[in-house]
């Protein structure tokens, strides 16, 4: 099945860790992922994610072994931390019906059905995480924050490869004293949330260039490098700065197995240009997506913005109501800064063209130095 053994890759700590081929990862895409995506690529030779944010523990349970019956390799399931922002169980109905007034006239415009109100429920990370453990997933990775030791010892002990998320050095530097076994560090080009969990988002946005080579000169453990890196050239680049693996999200979110529409699939990969922002307007919490009509509005001084993840629910309708009726401006259209540089496909196709192009990449780089020592 896997393309991998066409490309000579010597293992990184990374590729030896997880037991893959390719220094290359997919992203997690929270509710973008599926089954088959995750598959594709570790049949592929490297890492498949998905985010299981969202789910209860049976339907965790059921990815896994959906996942499990489409591929043998090594795959992540991620999950988020904190789970919600404080105030999301004392937020009342009338900050609900604040936040929903000025949202509810462009659900009624676009044929959608108004959400109601309920008390905030929340699924619990302890029990998400005992379907990881019990399942013994290959890896399980991880964002906003550093699970309790008690589950990290539990996953070590029945060999779970553990990835945290950092968007700061502290950060990585607090998940290796954790005893995580990579630090995925995330630069701010990155599509969808800021995983912040030192301090606040707004105050944690470095790039990728400066932080992958701060994070491998501050931990003793292999990085990936995440945020911005869509193409060979990208790739190559997080190497050069140390990185061990790249994870790429948008690319994989323009590939036709993700769950993301046909119309956020054209808006990524179309060619278009598109430019991104970052916003906590569409779910509480600051995340990179398509500038838009959406994005403008949620980003007003005005704007009425519930916590975590109680704002999802509102502008989620929104978004789905939009997408109905094909009214691009008004979807939450979630997306790297690179995302100009992708053009839709099938993930076998695109981590093809990748895997050659990369070392094209490197050998130019290499070229360079014998002709500048030969002239
Ligand atoms: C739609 C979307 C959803 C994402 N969901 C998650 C998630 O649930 N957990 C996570 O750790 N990272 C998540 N990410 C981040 C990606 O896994 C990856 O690190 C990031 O997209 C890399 O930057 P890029 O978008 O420039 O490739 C998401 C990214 C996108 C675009």
């Amino acid at each position: 099945m896997s393309n991998a053994s066409q490309a000579s890759w010597k293992p990184t700590r990374v590729t030896k860790k997880l037991g893959i081929e390719l220094p290359i990862v997919q992203g997690p895409l929270g509710g973008f992922s599926t089954q088959r995506l995750t598959a594709a690529v570790s049949n592929y030779g490297g890492l498949g994610s998905f985010g299981a944010l969202n789910l209860r523990p049976e339907a965790i349970r059921d990815v896994i072994g959906e996942i499990r019956s489409l591929t043998q390799k090594t795959f992540a399931i991620n999950l988020w931390i904190s789970m919600e922002d404080e105030g999301a169980f004392t937020s009342t109905e009338q900050d609900f019906e604040r936040s929903l007034s000025r949202l509810a006239p462009h659900i009624r415009a676009f044929g959608g059905t108004l959400p109601t109100y309920s008390p905030y429920q929340p699924i619990r990370f302890q029990d998400q995480v005992r379907v990881l453990i019990d399942a013994r997933v290959p890896a399980f990775s991880f964002i906003y924050g550093i699970p309790p030791a008690e589950f990290l010892d539990e996953c070590r002990r029945v060999g779970i490869a553990l990835l945290g998320t950092a968007t700061t050095v502290d950060e990585a530097r607090a998940l290796a004293d954790a005893g995580v076994d990579i630090v995925v560090a995330s630069g701010f080009e990155a599509g969808g949330h800021r995983g912040s969990f030192l301090r606040p988002a707004e105050e944690s946005l470095m790039g990728t260039m400066s932080l992958v080579p701060q994070v491998v000169d501050a931990v003793d453990l292999p990085v990936i490098a995440a945020g911005g890196i869509a193409d060979a050239r990208g790739a190559v680049a997080a190497f050069a700065l140390g990185a061990e693996a790249v994870q790429m999200g948008t690319f994989f979110l323009a590939t036709e197995e993700s769950g993301a529409s046909e119309l956020h699939r054209r808006a990524i990969a179309g060619g278009h240009r598109a430019v991104t922002g970052l916003t906590r307007g569409f779910t509480g919490r600051l995340a990179r997506a398509i500038k838009n009509q959406l994005m403008d509005e949620m980003n007003a001084p005005d704007a009425v913005i519930l916590p975590y993840p109680l704002q999802r629910t509102i502008v989620g309708s929104l978004s789905r109501a939009a997408l109905q009726a094909g009214q691009e401006e008004y979807v939450q259209i979630w997306c790297g800064q690179s995302g100009s540089l992708l053009r839709s496909t099938s993930a076998a196709p695109a981590l093809d063209s990748l895997v050659k192009e990369i070392s094209g990449v490197a050998d130019r780089i290499a070229g360079w130095r014998q002709t500048s020592e030969t002239s």
